[in-house]
């Protein structure tokens, strides 16, 4: 297992980690800005006297706005290029959160939050995307999943913010205005980093491409790679969104819209955003819920540290498959839970402890492999493209579930929510067995060759 480790830190490697940190932090703002609302809305709520609607747009402007930056920087990441499409994102991060802290009401803080989104929604792809870029194929899964990973680190760090600040209703500004801070190092950061030879081979700047190359590869395996990527940028001109839907690529692109919109269904987010709000379904007062939210952040960053750890060995496909089938199990026992009145006056932390299994499922699998398999089955050609269409279904359904979680408790109940997402996972779980293809230990260019192919799925056995 810690061969990965070894591997990651050898030579070259460390230019690839050091890159990968500085890009990920697009990753840690998605992660604080989406995780910070959990314990903020509870006094929000207070502040501005918001209903059920008010408090559904708390959340949800950002995730709108997500799904538009998520579109735009389809665009820009191939034309303006990751590195400068990830600085702007940088400077958003920075002035939204400013601008969310310093709310002098609801709509102020609606209009923050939603521009704040564009960031989040652009982060989410081009971080993962430019790491894959950069990244030798035998660590590609553990570095690409290391945005995951500071995702989850974000959601804790934003848990701990609310959880500190917690004392008085006005310090909601202070949750949301602290994620200027890693904004700003994102924005100069991205500064310093180079474009993927990946994006300049595209824009026919091939030495520039082997001088970034030689700053992690041997000798030897540049000339290879560099062939291979000029293969695929020779090969295929139609760069247009047309291209997506063609009998070679819909199967891909099913896979990728399948992985997107499960990964929202079985409602992670709402655990996630209303994590302190479930726990106090459970019985206990705000203080600690938001206490209690700690355990279910620190359980998705330990199981995403694990998922790093077996990727690259295990492969993609059996993390993907045990997590579908574990947090389905979870969402069950949830169910279950506040389905009986009794299992809750006399095991009331079995609440707890569903919703900690649920976290440590998702953080094995759909959690880090959606991303990184977005990152890896499309084409250099329409990546971004592909990458944005499944992003923008992404963060479409990560809004549907969360805008509606509330409304469903109160239509289905609680138990029925949960058990609601479970036949959603179920129905994951049938279609990534039979559907998804294992991208373990091969170029980008490789799996690039098979598209659509027999062999992807051939391989995926
Ligand atoms: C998902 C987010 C989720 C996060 C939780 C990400 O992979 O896209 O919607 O909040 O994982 O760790």
């Amino acid at each position: 297992m810690f061969s990965f480790v070894k591997e990651v830190f050898r030579g070259g490697n460390r230019f690839i980690v050091g890159i990968s940190v500085i890009a990920a932090l697009g990753g840690f703002l998605f992660g604080y800005d989406t995780g910070v609302i959990s314990g903020a809305l509870l006094f929000i709520k207070q502040d501005f006297a918001l209903g059920q609607l008010g408090q559904q747009w708390v959340i949800g402007s950002l995730l709108v706005g997500a799904v538009v930056g998520a579109a735009l920087s389809a665009y820009s990441a191939d034309v303006l290029s990751r590195k400068w499409t990830k600085f702007v994102s940088g400077v958003i991060y920075v002035v939204a959160a400013i601008s969310s802290a310093l709310a002098p009401d609801l709509v102020w803080l609606l209009v923050s939050r939603f521009v704040l989104g564009f960031a989040v929604g652009t982060a989410s792809f081009v971080a993962p995307m430019y790491i894959a870029e950069q990244t030798p194929a035998k660590v590609r899964g553990g570095t690409v999943s290391f945005n995951q990973l500071m995702i989850t680190l974000g959601i804790l760090v934003a848990y701990f913010v609310d959880f500190l600040f917690k004392g008085a209703s006005d310090n909601w500004r202070w949750m949301l205005g602290l994620g200027a801070v890693p904004g700003l190092a994102l924005a100069i950061g991205m500064l310093f980093v180079p474009h993927t030879p990946r994006w300049l081979m595209q824009k026919d700047r091939e030495n520039e491409a082997r001088s970034v190359l030689q700053r992690s590869r041997n000798k030897a395996d540049i000339n290879d790679e560099v062939a291979e990527i000029r293969d695929v940028v020779e090969e295929h001109h139609d760069t247009s969104f047309r291209r997506l839907f063609t009998a070679r690529l819909r199967p891909l692109m099913v896979v990728g819209l399948a992985l997107a919109i499960f990964q929202q269904l079985i409602g992670v987010n709402t655990v996630i955003y209303f994590s302190a709000t479930i726990l106090k379904y459970t019985g206990i007062n705000t203080s600690q819920s938001i206490g209690e939210a700690l355990f279910v952040g620190i359980t998705n960053v330990v199981f995403t540290v694990v998922a790093i750890l077996l990727l690259d060995r295990v492969g993609r496909r059996t993390l993907l498959i045990t997590g579908t089938i574990g947090g389905t199990a979870s969402l069950v026992l949830l169910g279950v839970y506040f389905f009986s009145t009794s299992l809750q006056q006399t095991a009331s932390w079995l609440g707890l402890v569903a919703l900690v299994c649920f976290m440590a499922s998702f953080a094995i699998g759909l959690g880090p492999v959606f991303w990184l398999m977005i990152s890896e089955i499309f084409p250099l050609g329409i990546r971004s493209k592909a990458m944005s269409v499944c992003t923008i279904a992404n963060w479409t359904f990560n809004f549907l579930i969360s805008y509606f979680f509330l409304a469903l408790v109160s239509g289905i109940g609680k138990a029925g929510t949960f058990w609601l997402y479970a036949g959603f996972g179920t129905v994951a779980t049938v279609f990534f067995a039979s559907r998804v293809p294992e991208t373990k230990d091969r170029t980008l260019e490789e799996i690039e060759s098979d598209v659509g192919g027999k062999d992807v799925h051939a391989k995926a056995a």
